[in-house]
């Protein structure tokens, strides 16, 4: 690792500023924040930055519902977020915003490019307007009735019940959420930037260094089918910067975001003398550019983003990392249940180490979703952070302290042991390069191992008895030095151990090759805790917190694509919500298979007052003539639905999606008895 220092500039994904961050955020930001301070570990000279997502319809409304201004709205979050990031130890070079100047400069600049070089369109589109509100309306502020499967309440682009994606003046009877009256359609001009002139670079740049495989592939699939001008404009009003030459035009949120990269680090280089945009951002810079997102946003970063660059005659990123989400016990994080749980709430309860150290378990470079099991958590916390490697120390520490004087032994005693310690340090460095935090913390439990039982066969504390004091520090000396060496492996993951860890033992740990040079024939400090167990009481009460906490907004999804929702699952109910459900026993009285859909079944139940037909999707799971006669338990009082192969009227409760078992109640229910 001795070549000249590489130059990196690293962002994570710009959260917008009206919600507060949580544990599904910080999946990204722990995950960047780990591999730049591994950077910066091994002597690359790496910047970290990030910024505050400012703009677009979901900022202002917020703003205009807490009456007060757009700008003083992010602000606050802006602030709440740093100061939430600085004590998960999420240590950026530069936090900044997208709603400054430094971002309206450089929107202003990129977009004067595109334009002078023919590659803005300006066409005239129809879209929804709510009259009463003032304003066009994005998809996701209009509901109506789907216009392939007739569900109501749908949003103006997909269904959620057919999964049917359309356009919004398909959509039937449409509402504003804003005001619940019908929109109208009103015609504007709009302005589109010519994504499809950039295909043949964008595919090179794909088949490059730049994606992993999975990402490449679902590039693949959008080259197939096309790439689509982007419309870049918004009509006032919007919270954003004002499109040069217009009076009421706006850039659209995901073209000023992106550029907020840009705008950060031109903030952080004008009080950093050894900083320089250009270097950075000149189309032949030799310095590297990643880009750390979430699976959701990939379209965003590997199509519009390279070619928006590449037509301001800028640098393209070195690499786009995308990560998945973040599950916990197993399912999406949900308010009733308290797993949706804000960071400042974790702080509240619980050391944000453990939660550094768990995603590093369960990272590696792929897009699969994680889950955070909060038993697993506690467990794999306290066995490998407390049982395994603060133990080491804390086995080694006091002998020192007592018998030595605090001083550590001249000599190593088992040389060669420190040196697979040492030599392992090049393949777990391999991982973190490459992501795979998950091996790279397996590798270092293995050799936690392997010095606990070091330290169990040379029994310091029998040698201490037996008045063998320079055998002790010897062992002691040699247990110390291996702890370091795993400590120095894992500063990047916990960073305020390694903190603790360099005051105990007078050292610091600034380099991945210092392990190289044991500590010997000094003197170390006092041993402090380095961390305690974590109590699984103060995870049931940040879980119960969680649960307690009004609900928040904190998405901007409006602004991209309804599979963002990448957060809020706010699904609590009253009692007396509860009661409206009429849930009742039914007796199954004939099924059938029907005609031209794979997954339905008509089904006729007995629901006690008379017979209903009910279209249910559970054709895999059940063969119909099995069904007559069984109980099972309905929705009696679901509006009926008119669906393409007949009407279904209630809905029969079933447990799965991939399998489906049927619900039913025990032996002696009768038809039409209501459901507790
Ligand atoms: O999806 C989001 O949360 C966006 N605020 C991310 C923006 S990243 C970048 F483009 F700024
Ligand atoms: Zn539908």
């Amino acid at each position: 690792m001795s070549q000249a220092a590489r130059k990196l500039l690293v962002t994570s994904a710009l959260p917008y500023a009206n919600g507060p961050i949580h544990i599904g955020h910080l999946v990204e930001y722990l995950q960047t924040d780990i591999w730049v301070r591994f950077q910066k570990l091994i002597g690359n000279n790496c910047t970290y930055i990030c910024a505050s997502d400012a703009h677009g319809t979901p900022i202002m409304l917020r703003a205009r519902q807490e009456d007060i201004s757009p700008e003083i709205l992010v602000e606050n979050f802006r602030l709440e977020h740093q100061q939430d990031f600085a004590a998960f130890h999420i240590a950026f070079d530069n936090y900044h915003s997208t709603h400054s100047e430094e971002n309206r400069e450089l929107v202003e600049q990129i977009y004067t490019e595109l334009d002078a070089k023919g590659l803005i369109e300006r066409r005239t589109i129809e879209q929804a307007y709510d009259e009463s509100a003032g304003m066009f309306l994005p998809d996701r502020f209009l509901k109506g009735t789907c216009p392939r499967c007739q569900a109501e309440d749908q949003y103006g682009d997909n269904c959620e019940v057919c999964g049917a994606t359309y356009a919004t003046s398909e959509l039937i009877a449409p509402r504003s959420i804003l005001s619940d009256t019908a929109p109208v359609m009103r015609e504007s001009e709009h302005l589109f930037f010519r994504l499809a002139e950039f295909e043949s670079m964008l595919q090179e740049w794909t088949r490059g260094e730049a994606v992993d495989d999975a990402v490449g592939k679902k590039l693949q699939e959008w080259f197939d089918t096309g790439l689509q001008d982007w419309d870049i404009s918004r009509d006032a009003p919007y919270f954003g910067f004002r499109i040069p030459g217009t009076d009421d035009k706006y850039f659209y949120v995901w073209l000023d975001a992106p550029v907020g990269y840009l705008a950060s680090f031109l903030h952080l280089c004008a009080r950093r003398p050894d900083l320089d945009f250009d270097e950075y951002f000149a189309k032949d810079s030799t310095t590297e550019l990643y880009h750390f997102i979430g699976k959701d946003i990939v379209y965003f970063h590997t199509l519009f983003w390279p070619a928006v660059l590449e037509g301001a005659n800028l640098r393209k990123p070195t690499g786009v990392f995308a990560h998945g989400f973040l599950t916990v016990n197993g399912q999406k994080m949900s308010k009733s249940r308290g797993t949706f749980i804000a960071a400042r709430t974790y702080l509240q309860h619980l050391d944000p180490e453990y939660l550094r150290y768990y995603y590093a378990v369960k990272l590696s470079a792929g897009i699969e979703d994680i889950d955070l099991n909060l038993e697993d958590f506690v467990q794999r916390v306290n066995s490998d952070l407390v049982g395994k490697l603060v133990n080491i120390a804390s086995r080694c520490a006091g002998f020192i302290a007592r018998g030595a004087d605090g001083r550590l032994a001249a000599t190593l005693e088992r040389p060669e042991l420190y040196n697979t310690f040492v030599d392992a340090g090049d393949s777990i460095a391999g991982h973190y390069a490459a992501r795979d935090y998950s091996r790279a913390v397996r590798e270092i439990m293995r050799l936690a191992d392997m010095a606990n039982q070091y330290i169990d066969e040379r029994k310091p504390w029998v040698l201490n008895k037996e008045g063998k004091t320079d055998e002790v520090q010897q062992v002691c000396t040699q247990g110390l030095n291996l702890f370091r060496v795993l400590m120095t492996y894992l500063t990047p993951v916990l960073p305020a151990m390694a903190d603790k860890a360099a005051a105990f033992l007078q050292c610091g740990f600034e380099h991945w090759d210092d392990r190289n040079t044991p500590l010997l024939d000094t003197t170390i400090g006092q041993f402090t805790p380095l961390l305690t167990r974590v109590d699984p009481d103060k995870v049931a009460h940040m879980v119960a917190d969680s649960k307690a906490e009004p609900a928040t907004s904190g998405d901007n999804s409006s602004e991209t694509t309804p599979s963002d929702d990448k957060t809020t699952d706010n699904n609590m109910i009253s009692i007396d919500d509860f009661l409206k459900v009429d849930l009742r026993v039914a007796k199954i009285l004939h099924a059938e298979a029907v005609e031209d859909a794979d997954k339905l079944l008509r089904i006729t139940v007995d629901d006690g007052d008379g017979e209903r037909q009910v279209l249910a999707g559970i054709r895999k799971a059940y063969d119909p003539a099995t069904l007559k006669g069984r109980h099972v338990v309905i929705v009696a009082n679901l509006k009926p639905r008119k669906m393409r192969f007949g009407t279904s009227e209630g809905m029969i409760l079933a447990a799965g999606e991939d399998d489906i078992f049927l619900l039913g109640p025990d032996d002696g229910a009768r038809a039409g008895m209501r459901v507790r």
